[in-house]
């Protein structure tokens, strides 16, 4: 348990944003700044695959780039790079929507549930795109990609990405129901629109998206930050009878996080330009229910974080995971610190224990990751977290930024 577990932590720009902002540049002919991208392991895998395909690179600083794809002309990206992560998928769209064919390996990405990809599929036939899914690559094909009405039959973040995406440049209007309405869809909207695209209504269910003849650059963009790192953090205070500050956030990006906080017990409050979120413990957390939902409910990205602070707190609590089949593999690792969690198929049940007690466990997706450190500060005794590049996907420096809270954190191998 760290001694006091308390101050301030810069929130770092949101992965999922910048997992699909970097492949969106393929659509702009023309130079673009970015900066706020966290320095992980997900944004270096991007950066590896552009420079691939042909794109030049200046890196300005570890959070900053300058981007060309103006002289891109491959089409093909390998499977040794898609197998890393889930968001290679968006090379997908955007390597479509610019060059009217793609070649992509099938995603990787964290093993929680069988993530399938019919709903991108289905928006880029709905485009004209023919598609055919054959030994673990995806080829896409289009003579020519005209606006349409897509319906999402279930609410996705990355098929509302990959739509808005292969619509960019399309002839005509699209407009996408169903949508996703993440900060980081949002965020993608923003960017496009800055380098001279038309999409109108992210963040609703409705998106409308009217082509236009090319994107020319010539901007700058800065990424949102990460609501997920923001609440990881915001979390960890909770388990760990701690008083963190999450700054340089969104604080309505947190709502639901912090709506839950309160709920619990915990002392929550904004600063007035509300970029800045403190979350303090006063007592044990009361027991809650949670059930994850698509944005602006309840983040899946923020369960097994919470899961940890239900373990801790007092009488039964609940979680229904509504998003992901496979979402509670951490709860077994938390039971070898002592926790008391029985899941039953997409919900757990969580009897509160009054401490946790340090030992090695390990994480088997990022989020499991991140949620096994909160333990390891929360618990008596040493953890030792295997897994950890897993973590390395999602955070920038984590146990740099846990040990200026307090903790007590050493790397021992390099992931
Ligand atoms: C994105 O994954 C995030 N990843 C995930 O974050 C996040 O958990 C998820 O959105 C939900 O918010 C990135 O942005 C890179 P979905 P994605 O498509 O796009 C089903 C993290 O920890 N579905 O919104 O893969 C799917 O099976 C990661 O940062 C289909 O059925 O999620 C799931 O049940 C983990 N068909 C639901 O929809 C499809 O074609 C939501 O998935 C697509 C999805």
């Amino acid at each position: 348990m760290a001694q006091s577990f308390h101050g301030k932590v810069v929130i770092n720009g949101a992965k999922n944003s910048a997992v699909a902002i970097l492949p969106a540049t393929i659509l702009i002919k023309g130079k673009c700044r970015i900066d706020n991208l966290p320095n992980i392991s997900d944004v270096t895998l991007c950066y590896e695959i552009l420079e691939s395909l042909g794109a030049e690179i200046t890196y300005i600083s570890p959070n900053e780039i300058e981007i060309d794809c103006t002289n891109i002309t491959k089409t093909e990206v390998p499977y040794e790079f898609t197998q890393k992560a889930r968001a290679s998928y968006y090379f997908i769209g955007s390597l479509l929507s610019r060059f009217k064919k793609a070649n992509v390996g099938s995603s990787g990405g964290c093993n929680i549930g069988s993530r399938p990809i019919d709903q991108h599929i289905k928006a880029f036939e709905a485009l004209g795109a023919k598609i055919d899914s054959e030994g673990g690559t995806i080829k896409a094909e289009a003579p020519e990609l005209k606006g349409n009405t897509i319906y999402f039959d279930v609410v996705s973040v990355g098929a509302t990405i990959n739509a808005i995406l292969a619509a960019t440049l399309a002839e005509g209007t699209t407009q996408i129901e169903n949508a996703a309405k993440e900060p980081h869809v949002v965020d993608v909207a923003n960017f496009l629109n800055n380098m001279g695209a038309n999409i109108r209504g992210a963040g609703t269910d409705i998106i409308k998206i009217t082509g236009v003849k090319e994107l020319t650059g010539g901007a700058t963009y800065s990424i949102v930050p990460d609501q997920i790192e923001a609440g990881t953090f915001l979390m960890a205070a909770a388990a760990s009878k701690g008083d963190v500050t999450v700054t340089n956030c969104i604080a309505t990006h947190l709502a639901s996080i912090t709506a839950k906080l309160e709920e619990m017990g915990l002392e929550v409050t904004e600063n007035d330009d509300g970029d800045e979120v403190r979350v303090r413990y006063v007592k044990r957390p009361t027991k809650a229910t949670i059930k994850t939902m698509p944005y602006p409910g309840f983040p899946t990205d923020m369960q097994a974080q919470t899961g940890v602070v239900l373990a801790l707190a007092e009488g039964t609590s609940i979680i229904n995971e509504g998003i992901f089949e496979s979402r509670f593999r951490y709860t077994e690792e938390l039971c070898k610190m002592g926790a008391q969690i029985t899941v039953n198929g997409k919900s757990a049940i969580f009897e509160g224990v009054e401490e946790l007690h340090g030992c090695p466990v390990s994480a088997s997706d990022l989020r499991a990751g991140a949620a096994l450190i909160i333990a390891g500060i929360a618990a008596t005794g040493e953890t030792t977290v295997s897994g950890i590049e897993y973590v390395d996907r999602g955070y920038e420096n984590i146990e740099k930024k846990f040990n200026s809270l307090g903790a007590n954190i050493t790397r021992i191998s390099e992931s």
